[in-house]
């Protein structure tokens, strides 16, 4: 089996409205996404990291952060335009049946035991599948003026995670064919079931989260500090 890991790492963090890209703010002395390469180097199943840099990327540079398993490539405008991108670049190494890990680089709580056991359930399967957490929250959904049009029965709803895992000429494919259709998808396993196919959720750890908004990033210190010993 073959992994190749892809982090999109091009985004330019409108959300989080800070001078500083999201991915590159210092979590417990060290920036978001090395906290999230680090995790996956740790996988040694994984043949190489392709991390994708924004093309007006003026951070990566001062990092100075070598390993030989570690590529950078250049993304695009939208997360789906820079994973598409690392997808092209991989291609005369990555073999149709080989796959490939898409982790954000800003989920840097991702545990070693979530990473195994996405990997474990998923090597065997035909498609792929994703890391996800189920909802605990009542979901309201709501019109543009905020007044609530109805509740949606949580039942059957997961967030989803990154890593997602899927088989590299699958997963490229639905990409390509995303964009001829003209979608818009924010994750690949939106791409896949573009495709008419139906990706597999591993239940991942609630610690595994996303910053997008400054108050994400104590949580996810105090995740880290925690699993430190601190
Ligand atoms: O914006 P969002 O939080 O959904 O971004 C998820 C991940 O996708 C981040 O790691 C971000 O850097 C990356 N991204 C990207 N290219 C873009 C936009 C986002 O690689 N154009």
């Amino acid at each position: 089996m073959r992994i190749w890991a892809v982090i999109p790492a091009a985004g330019i963090g409108l959300r989080y409205r800070s001078e500083i890209p999201k991915q590159y703010l210092s979590l417990c002395g060290m920036p978001v996404v090395l906290h999230s390469i680090d995790r996956l180097l740790e996988i040694k199943e994984i043949e190489e990291i392709f991390v994708v840099l924004s093309p007006e990327d003026t951070f990566w540079q001062n990092l100075d952060y070598v390993h030989p398993k570690l590529k950078t490539t250049l993304g695009g405008s939208e997360r789906s335009q820079s994973v598409s991108l690392a997808l092209k670049e991989l291609s005369c190494k990555a073999h149709e049946e080989d796959w490939v890990l898409v982790h954000d680089a800003v989920r840097p709580c991702v545990s070693q035991s979530d990473l195994q056991k996405l990997i474990e359930t998923i090597r065997n399967d035909d498609t792929g599948g994703l890391l996800a957490y189920p909802l605990s929250d009542t979901i309201k959904e709501v019109d543009d003026t905020l007044f609530v049009r109805k509740t949606i029965s949580r039942e059957e709803l997961w967030s989803a995670m990154t890593p997602q895992m899927f088989k590299y000429g699958l997963l490229r494919k639905a990409y390509e064919e995303t964009v001829l259709a003209g979608l818009s998808v924010t994750d690949e396993a939106g791409a896949i079931e573009s495709l008419g196919l139906r990706p597999k959720i591993v239940q991942g750890e609630k610690a595994n989260i996303k910053i997008t908004h400054a108050e994400d990033m104590a949580l996810a210190e105090s995740i880290i500090k925690a699993r430190m010993g601190k």
